[in-house]
């Protein structure tokens, strides 16, 4: 089935059904750096994304299944990913922060708010254009044939500029993914991409920061993967006309 945008959507959905249902599906319960496989696979295709591509350290042991378990010529799925970032006033975090900062039931709960500011908000937001204060920048470009797994151990790192384009808070950097497969089917989660289970992830700031037309914001973001599996700590410092208004790392977060 040639796999491009002139198949409609049934057709694709029939073959896929048709596929799917005369496959034997064999599971292999083990970590995927320990299988054992008869013969080398035409198709390594793995959820490995997390919030921005990297953060749940699954890279490092896709590759290397890559390199050990991928017949030349085999196919990833997706082939390569994409992160983005931008400058975002997010209104959730912003009525979040409210509450904790502002004495609710006489009470000082400014620590939750502190420890709120180093914490990544993974919670599938949906936000939107609007919401962003400028056209988002790619932080890094992962090509699933070329990427080396000593590349996948390093910390994933990033600086972009962007010129504000309205009056508007500031309170948080907003990153997410795009993936590509075979075909030119992408998968976007940003803000303005149709809903999916991943969407937009949200990186806060401590206090909202008020910026305008011609505003200039540098953000430098990080991700650092850790021998743990599963494990990463992303850090994010926010500069306004050159001067550092808040830094933030997952490492100083309550857990
Ligand atoms: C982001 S989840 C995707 C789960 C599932 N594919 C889905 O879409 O819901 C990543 C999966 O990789 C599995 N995983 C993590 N490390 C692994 C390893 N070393 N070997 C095999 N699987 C692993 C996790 O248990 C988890 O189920």
């Amino acid at each position: 089935m040639p796999w491009n945008a002139r198949v409609s959507p049934e057709l694709r959905g029939n073959w896929l059904r048709k596929m799917i249902y005369s496959i034997e599906l064999k599971i292999i319960h083990s970590d995927i750096l320990n299988i054992q496989l008869s013969e080398k696979a035409d198709i390594l295709v793995s959820e490995w994304l997390g919030p921005f591509g990297v953060a749940e350290n699954l890279l490092y042991r896709l590759l290397a299944t890559r390199d050990r378990w991928l017949r030349v010529g085999g196919k990833m799925l997706p082939e390569r990913v994409t992160a983005w970032m931008a400058p975002a006033f997010d209104p959730v975090l912003d009525s979040d922060m409210f509450f904790w900062q502002s004495r609710p039931f006489g009470l000082n709960l400014e620590p939750i708010a502190q420890h709120t500011a180093n914490e990544i908000r993974y919670s599938q937001q949906h936000l939107g254009p609007e919401n962003l204060l400028d056209t988002p920048k790619p932080m890094w470009s992962t090509d699933l044939y070329a990427f080396t797994t000593e590349d996948a151990k390093r910390p994933f790192r990033s600086s972009q500029s962007f010129v504000c384009g309205r009056e508007s808070l500031m309170n948080s950097v907003v990153v997410w993914f795009d993936a590509e497969f075979a075909g030119g089917i992408l998968l976007a989660c940003g803000p303005g991409a149709a809903r999916n289970h991943w969407g937009s992830t949200v990186c806060p700031l401590e206090r909202p920061v008020q910026t305008g037309p011609g505003t200039e914001i540098r953000i430098d973001f990080a991700c650092e993967v850790d021998d743990t599996p599963g494990r990463s700590f992303s850090n994010w410092s926010v500069w306004v006309e050159g001067q550092l208004m808040e830094r933030h790392n997952t490492r100083d977060s309550i857990y």
